[in-house]
């Protein structure tokens, strides 16, 4: 069988100790500063793939979760998963040692669907499991095809690998651990945003939707991805204080009086009382949202009455997302609006209640706006 990628001309040869080095620092600099798993397992691939010459890398995780291994593809937006004992990674991982192959076809553990479906030719495989901090296998790593002369993958190669392997393990650890806590904080949140919700008897996912709005319009007015990120995930907090509101203000079917009024403006300074003495970043934020949520652009909002650019910018994104949703809602005070009057509505106060550069942005992002809208509408419950 002719296979123009194995003619004598195009075969490569092993690196140099320099090259060696080169590919080491210049990857292992990148994999240092990046933060996302995916981005990190497709570095690592790279860097195994130029260190043993090979056509292809993978870098391959367990999922004990699910009983799976998993690994994402250079530029793939979808990871690949299989189950956990199955092929030659499965069998390199459940017994903890290298699997080296040089012709996988007369290896019964390969499994050829994908080759016949892509008509790929794998041919050598060297799987070489890696291992977490406390020794336990974590995953493995692939390489196909060696595309040196020899074809064939070497003690060398296993070596370099094996070194490649045992870096990663560690970093993945602790990548997998951050995401493990950031995670953990963002649902912390959700489920505290939750609280002041559920406390008042708001629709379900009003905030789920602040805060995909809130993202919306601050990718919108040129905040960077990560900042309009970590609003997103603050934004869910801005009624936490209501949980201080008694029951009889907060659910009265009616309208407030002025004074039940002037107890229902407090939940803004509560919910910054409750947050304003961390030190985290995402909190801080959280802390901002809450306390200048009800603010208005021409200063009649509360609690301090701040002006213009005096309210914070995430504040003055999440008074239009909260209002915008909180009228599209019923509440046990009023029924939800149609979407044409809330429209008139946020137009007739851009520059009164709204910093009309975030009304701007509104509705000139007005469509992906409403497509979370459809998405996270609320359920009406059953019974
Ligand atoms: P909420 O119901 O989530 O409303 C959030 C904000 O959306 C309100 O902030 C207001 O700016 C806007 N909004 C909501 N419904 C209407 C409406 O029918 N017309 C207009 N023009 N704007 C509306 P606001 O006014 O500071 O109220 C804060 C919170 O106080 C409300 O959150 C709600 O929990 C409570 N609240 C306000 N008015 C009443 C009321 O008459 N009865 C009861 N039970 N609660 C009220
Ligand atoms: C978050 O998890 O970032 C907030 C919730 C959401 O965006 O729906
Ligand atoms: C909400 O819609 O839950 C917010 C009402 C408020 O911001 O007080
Ligand atoms: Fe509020
Ligand atoms: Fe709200």
């Amino acid at each position: 069988m002719h296979d123009s990628a194995h003619d004598s001309h195009s075969f490569k040869l092993d690196l140099s100790p320099e090259q060696m080095l080169k590919v080491i620092f210049e990857y292992t600099a990148k994999i240092a500063i990046e933060k996302k798993l995916e981005s990190v397992l497709i570095l690592m691939a790279n860097m195994g793939r130029e260190m043993v010459v090979a056509d292809r890398c993978t870098v391959w995780l367990i999922d004990a979760a699910h009983a799976e291994l998993f690994t994402v593809v250079a530029h793939g937006i979808k990871e690949i998963r299989i189950p956990y004992g199955s092929g030659l990674v499965g069998a390199a991982i459940s017994s903890g040692l290298p699997i080296f192959i040089d012709d996988a076809y007369e290896d019964a553990r390969h499994n050829p669907e994908s080759d016949k479906k892509t008509g790929y030719r794998t041919k050598s495989i060297m799987t070489i499991p890696f291992r977490n901090n406390q020794g336990e296998v974590m995953g493995a790593y692939q390489a196909i095809n060696k595309l040196t002369q020899a074809q064939t993958f070497s003690t060398q190669d296993m070596e370099y690998l094996t070194l490649a392997a045992s870096y990663s393990g560690k970093s993945l650890e602790s990548i997998m651990l951050h995401q493990e806590i950031i995670e953990t904080q963002k649902e912390i949140i959700l489920a505290m945003g939750k609280i002041g919700e559920g406390r008042s008897k708001e629709t379900g996912n009003h905030v789920k939707r602040v805060a995909q709005y809130s993202y919306i319009l601050a990718i919108g007015l040129g905040m960077s991805e990560w900042e309009a990120e970590m609003l997103r995930s603050a934004s869910p907090m801005h009624d936490i204080g209501k949980v201080a509101i008694p029951d009889s203000v907060l659910n009265k079917p009616g309208k407030l009086t002025e004074e039940e009024f002037e107890q229902m403006k407090q939940h803004a300074d509560i919910g910054y009382e409750f947050l304003r003495n961390s030190k985290r970043q995402l909190l801080q934020a959280a802390a901002i949202v809450a306390w200048q949520h009800h603010e208005k652009w021409d200063g009649s909002g509360y609690p301090r009455g701040l002006m213009g650019e005096d309210i914070h910018l995430y504040g003055r994104i999440t008074a239009l997302a909260d209002v915008f949703d909180a009228l599209g809602s019923s509440r046990v005070y009023k029924p939800a609006w149609k979407l044409d009057r809330i429209l008139e509505l946020i137009e007739a106060e851009r520059g009164r209640h709204f910093d009309p550069m975030v009304v701007d942005v509104f509705f000139k992002e007005l469509p992906s706006i409403l497509e979370v809208r459809d998405r996270e509408a609320d359920i009406p419950e059953m019974e």
